[in-house]
């Protein structure tokens, strides 16, 4: 009785797949050595790792967290933003969008194995304005900048919005190769799209973040990347946010507040819109009536161009970008086709090349102790038992590791889940 149960369960052929499926599964530690810990993410936690199968080959893996209620970790499926992104990188390939390697699923956590980038904008910023004490060569400005709009337009092309574009998530490669990264709040453009404060309940900084948006549009569509890059662009030239604006938190009754102080920031600088000639959808936007109370102002642009020594070519590709009417804004085509690429000194494939190397961004920084659950497993046997953070059972859902912490790394190693 009990072998004919026996011989009819390994005859199912689900339990024959899982079964062959298991035994081609390679985990991460048998592909990558974890080299150390690089950034804890809205989404997750950011290691860089060595190929062990194709010469030390660099990569960033991306862990991504499991769902929290509170304190308490529940399993209850794959994070919206995981397969979102994961989706969207299966389907891209540019040289100037960060690849993804491989996806690996273990112990119900999922693992995105990216090509590693050494700097990013952030960095190349901070260490201008800390370290270099001087602003970011015309060359080196130019570059980054083009090759961010080649990776942007990529993705317009595909049909993909960015949404997040800020310089913490645009990448740069120890050969000077900008690639777009963080694909977490990307959506496909035919897909419907709630605003920014819908569905992921994520809400992205908002001194990137385009007029149309702070008014309340409920359809948005390319041109806010394109707003993104001018602020991204003014950013790398003044080495600070040009639009950084406090932040107007949702009330206790979780609505959304207008934006009042983003907007100042933005009219500040760009003068207040007219309604007639600029921007004719400006009346039917939801945010309106708060938008008319706020005093009226004059374009300074230029001025703020010059204090910044930024051509006038320069200036007038800012000047495109920062349309307030998004249906009028410049494009990333258009961009690319303005004349200030065309001029001397012209964009290089290397946004480093006319860099000294001792004047090169200092290498990404990494740390060891702050990524307990990607930490090689030591011996089992020494170790007590120990509390569960929040009175979880998460360690028998492999996710002990991932709640930061000793407490998980002694879990994960009191499971010897890792190996
Ligand atoms: N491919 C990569 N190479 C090197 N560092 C990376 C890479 N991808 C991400 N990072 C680092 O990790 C940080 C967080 O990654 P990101 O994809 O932006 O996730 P999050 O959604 O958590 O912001 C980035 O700002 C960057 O510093
Ligand atoms: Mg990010």
């Amino acid at each position: 009785m009990v072998e004919d149960w026996i011989t009819v369960m390994n005859s199912d052929p689900m339990r024959q797949y899982r079964a062959r499926r298991d035994e081609a599964h390679r985990n991460v530690k048998s592909k990558y050595n974890i080299l150390g810990f690089i950034s804890s993410g809205t989404y997750g936690r950011v290691y860089k790792a060595s190929s062990k199968e194709e010469e030390s080959r660099l990569y960033a893996i991306k862990k991504f967290k499991p769902d929290k209620e509170g304190d308490v970790v529940t399993y209850t499926g794959i994070s919206q933003s995981a397969i979102r992104e994961i989706a969207l990188n299966r389907e891209i390939s540019h040289v100037n969008v960060v690849a993804l390697k491989e996806v690996i699923l273990e112990d119900k956590s999922i693992y995105m194995v990216f090509e590693y980038a050494e700097h990013d904008f952030l960095q190349v910023i901070h260490h201008y304005s800390q370290t270099m004490r001087t602003s970011i060569p015309p060359a080196v400005l130019k570059s980054l900048t083009y090759q961010l709009l080649c990776g942007l337009l990529y993705l317009h092309q595909s049909h993909i919005l960015h949404r997040d574009l800020k310089p913490a998530n645009i990448l740069i490669t120890s050969s000077g190769v900008v690639k777009i990264g963080d694909l977490g709040l990307a959506r496909l453009t035919y897909q419907p799209l709630l605003s920014l404060y819908g569905g992921d309940k994520v809400v992205v900084t908002i001194w990137y973040r385009a007029p149309e948006l702070l008014l309340g549009a409920k359809h948005y569509h390319k041109a806010i990347d394109c707003w993104a890059v001018g602020c991204v662009l003014a950013e790398l030239a003044s080495l600070r946010p040009i639009f950084k604006g406090e932040e107007a938190k949702l009330d206790s009754k979780k609505n959304v507040p207008f934006q009042k102080d983003q907007m100042l920031k933005i009219l500040e600088v760009l003068g207040s819109p007219n309604a007639e000639v600029e921007w004719q959808g400006l009346k039917d936007m939801p945010e309106y009536q708060n938008f008319k109370r706020l005093d009226p102002y004059q374009n300074r642009l230029w001025e703020w161009c010059r204090a910044r020594t930024l051509t006038q070519s320069a200036y007038d590709l800012l000047r495109l970008l920062f349309t307030y009417d998004p249906d009028q804004r410049m494009t990333c085509k258009e961009a690319l086709m303005h004349k200030w690429f065309a001029e001397e000194p012209r964009p290089t494939a290397n946004v480093f090349q006319t860099i000294h190397t001792q004047h090169m961004p200092p290498h990404r920084r990494i740390t060891q102790d702050d990524a307990p659950s990607m930490m090689p497993a030591q011996p089992a046997v020494s170790h007590p038992p120990l509390q569960m953070q929040g009175g979880t059972q998460s360690g028998s859902t492999g996710f002990g590791g991932l709640s930061a912490g000793t407490q998980g790394m002694h879990n994960t190693r009191r499971k010897g889940r890792i190996n």
